[in-house]
């Protein structure tokens, strides 16, 4: 019979097809150990603005609760990126906005609520607040949540490789009408400032050149590459662009930053294709896949990771561990402390072996 009674579970950032069955995996094994189980609605908004929640910010769950969910995308609790407890956008005396630092308040409600533990599913931001919660004396683990697979000590977040599937189908659709027109698509995908999802389906969609924010591009070497292909036989082309991309010396093309969020990517593929176009001599178009890469039911790998992480994670707290993130280690999963895996973040090394592979293939990668 578990120590502990009362666990809650959160999801913050950007939804990640996996979140569900993280969630029912949480609840099913710890009402399994006797837990009590509550989700907290929209991140941590449930807790820290429960005026919003005529019908309570925490929602008991039960096993009907989470019956038929694994396959579905997006998170029955709701997420946020705008609700930062430790940079929560508030209002000024004086009418304007500013950044509040909430997690003691935070803390605070867990403990009124009788919640001794905390289940957090996140990327970088969320669990790096996990981290601060678990240093302010809360029992806390992490599960690894990101499309863009850039956490670091895990081999792998859970919603990357839906996201990666779905981004490699959709370039295996583009061939066809790239070769029917001759045209370049150009294909913006995202991944922040890692290049993850861009290269695994640039290779695995046959793209022609790949640009991530690891690798600054000279956009006269990737026209110089996409002129070569007539040469073999090819008469239109591919290209994959991170959101993150930038030129050498240039930077990331940010479109915006709001108080208590991080800054916001987009363009980066209009901007290749618009200077493609004249060196390359083709009607350049660009195809934006942002958010559909969030979408849709989670792959059998990310299920079966997001069911491991969250028994895992339930386990954790059975052995009375905090302040850790479930990981991924294949064959196994393993626990590493919250503030290792959030120091840093995961980019692709330049020297990787599908770097290595690109290149060999004769995949352009800006440089
Ligand atoms: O962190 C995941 C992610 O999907 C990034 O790839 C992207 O830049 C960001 O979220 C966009 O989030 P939103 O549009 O929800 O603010």
């Amino acid at each position: 019979m578990a120590q502990l009674k009362k666990i809650a579970i959160n999801t913050g950032g950007g939804d990640a097809p996996g979140l569900n069955a993280v969630i029912r995996a949480i609840v099913v094994s710890a009402l399994n150990k006797g837990y009590e189980v509550f989700g907290i609605r929209d991140g941590y908004n449930g807790l820290l603005k429960p005026e919003d929640y005529p019908e309570g910010g925490l929602i008991p769950m039960t096993r009907r609760t989470v019956r038929g969910i694994t396959h579905l995308g997006g998170t029955i609790l709701g997420t946020t990126n705008k609700g930062n407890p430790a940079k929560y956008p508030t209002m000024g005396p004086d009418g304007k906005m500013y950044e509040k630092d909430r997690t003691d308040e935070l803390v605070e409600a867990f403990r009124k609520n009788g919640i001794e533990a905390l289940v957090a599913l996140g990327g970088d931001g969320s669990l790096g607040i996990a981290n601060t919660l678990a240093e302010k004396g809360l029992r806390v683990v992490g599960v690894p949540k990101t499309i863009d697979n850039d956490l670091d000590k895990t081999v792998a977040t859970f919603g990357f490789d839906t996201a990666v599937s779905f981004a490699t189908e959709c370039l295996d659709r583009l061939h066809s009408t790239a070769e029917s027109h001759c045209r370049v698509m150009v294909v913006e995908v995202m991944g922040r400032y890692a290049g993850w999802i861009a290269l695994n389906s640039g290779v695995s969609g046959n793209a022609d050149a790949i640009l991530l924010p690891e690798i600054p591009y000279d956009i006269n070497k990737v026209a110089a590459a996409l002129k070569e292909r007539p040469k073999r036989g090819k008469n239109y082309c591919i290209v994959v662009v991170a959101e993150g991309a930038k030129p050498v010396g240039g930077s990331a093309s940010v479109i915006g930053k709001e108080i208590g969020r991080a800054e916001k990517l987009g363009g980066a593929g209009d901007r290749v294709a618009k200077e493609l176009e004249p060196l390359v001599g083709k009607e350049c178009r660009t195809v934006v896949l942002g958010h559909l890469l969030r979408g849709g039911s989670p792959t059998t790998f990310d299920r079966l990771i997001s069911l491991r992480f969250g028994a895992a994670a339930v386990r954790a707290l059975e052995e009375g561990r905090s302040g850790v993130m479930v990981a991924l280690d294949p064959p196994t999963v393993r626990y590493v402390p919250l503030a290792e895996a959030t120091s840093r973040m995961k980019t692709v090394p330049p020297d990787c072996d599908t770097i290595k592979t690109a290149r060999d293939l004769g995949i352009c990668l800006g440089d």
